[in-house]
């Protein structure tokens, strides 16, 4: 018998809760999109327009991660254009584009299959969309997902990207049909910072998902739930006490669907027939710390400074919260970083709300201290997630490069 057989046969799921447990992978595809009613009608009366003879130049679907609006675009998209010639659907997903040429890239390869080269510039890329366009039906939906992921790093103001796709040239003089759909966590004319020429070229069209409630995530998570365990391991109450928490902490679909498997693998690891609160409460923590990191990683470069000047105050082992600014301001003033990264007190504030809103960090006023009425600032989460991330942070950042030297 070889050590393997040995290794195997330890290692081997020997009492595991689990019936099927990739159900519970947030990429598989659900058979049935449940809960979103109203945000299908929306889409679907929008595409619908064909009958009409009209397509919006733009529609802004947006809402917070993990709430379907991905997998019900798609959906709608691709049963809508099955069941119609002229409609032609390319969905494409941005997320690893740093640049707006990147972007454009991207989109050229999926009607096309093919890339330009640098030396072609946005122009170059721009020509080839359009003359692919021209050979495609009628009307063309373009799908462009997490769009808010390349607004940074760019050598192209995204004004400009936008204008050409909706007004360019190359597709006016074509009259090419192009409905572009944006998909993205924040509402894009007040996140990518459009110039108004821009604004006047999209449509009003939005379609917003809002976080699921706990009854709208029990409706997502029942059929995966009743394939992914075996019969009577995970109890009702067990459940709903998940979905519940999942519900209040974070209306994310994705993230339910991680509980439910961490759960369960924790159930397994401790020898248990079914799945308990215990080990819902075990990866409750995990799931939120990876979360956090996941917005933290992508923060733009002055948030996630400010965050490092919130959390870089020590008192004895421990992190000193809350902060004043004036501490954080003594934190990011160090000469060691470049000269454009020592934000003043101002920016430091609009930062803060920046942060609050995201919800970050919590603020709030402080009227015994002896210098007055003064804001006192604090993460929402364990500030030393922060200095967990400086590095893969400043990995992907080189603008960052100098806080490595803690
Ligand atoms: N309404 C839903 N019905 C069924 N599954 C869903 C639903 N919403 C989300 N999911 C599951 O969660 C995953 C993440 O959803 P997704 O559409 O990618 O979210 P978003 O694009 O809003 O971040 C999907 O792949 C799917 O497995
Ligand atoms: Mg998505």
């Amino acid at each position: 018998m070889s050590k393997y057989d040995d290794l195997f046969a330890e290692t081997a799921p020997a009492n595991s809760v689990f019936a099927n447990k990739r159900a519970l992978d947030p990429l598989a595809d659900p058979a049935e999109i449940a809960a979103r009613d109203s945000q299908e009608r929306a889409l679907a009366t929008l595409i619908n327009g064909v009958h009409d003879g009209y397509l919006p130049p733009t529609v802004s679907i947006y809402g917070p991660p993990g709430t379907g609006k991905t997998l019900t675009t798609r959906r709608i998209c691709r049963e809508f254009a099955a069941r119609h010639d002229d409609v032609a659907v390319e969905y494409v997903n941005l997320k690893e584009c740093r640049t707006l040429f990147s972007a454009a890239n991207e989109i050229l390869f999926a009607l096309t299959g093919a890339k330009k080269g640098a030396y072609e510039g946005l122009d170059g890329v721009f020509t080839g969309i359009w003359t692919a366009l021209e050979a495609y039906p009628e009307w063309t939906v373009l799908v462009l997902d997490e769009i808010d992921h390349v607004q940074h790093d760019t050598n192209y103001d995204p004004s400009d990207f936008f204008y050409r796709l909706l007004r360019g040239e190359g597709r006016l003089s074509r009259g090419i049909e192009l409905s572009v759909w944006l998909i993205s966590n924040e509402l894009l004319e007040v996140d990518l910072r459009l110039d108004s020429r821009v604004e006047s070229a999209m449509s009003d069209e939005q379609v917003f998902f809002p976080p699921y409630d706990s009854d709208a995530l029990a409706a997502v998570l029942a059929p995966r739930l009743e394939r992914a365990f075996r019969d009577g391991v995970l109890p009702a109450d067990v459940r709903d006490y998940g979905v519940r928490e999942a519900a209040r902490r974070w209306g994310d679909a994705r993230k339910a669907l991680t509980l439910f498997r961490q759960a369960g693998e924790t159930a397994t690891d401790r020898g248990l027939e079914t799945v308990t609160d215990a080990c819902i409460d075990a990866n409750l923590e995990t799931t939120e710390r990876e979360a956090t990191i996941d917005k933290l990683l992508d923060l733009p470069e002055n948030h996630f400074l400010v965050l490092t000047g919130v959390t870089g105050w020590s008192r004895g082992t421990e992190i000193k919260q809350p902060v004043t600014t004036a501490e954080i301001h003594e934190v990011v003033q160090d000469d060691a970083l470049p000269a454009d990264l020592r934000l003043g007190e101002r920016a430091i504030r609009d930062v803060i709300t920046d942060l609050e809103t995201m919800g970050l960090v919590e603020t709030w006023i402080d009227a015994r201290g002896a210098e007055g009425r003064v804001k006192q600032i604090e993460t929402t989460f364990d500030p030393r997630w922060v200095r967990d991330v400086i590095e893969p942070y400043v990995t992907e950042s080189t603008y960052l490069a100098t806080l490595e030297t803690d």
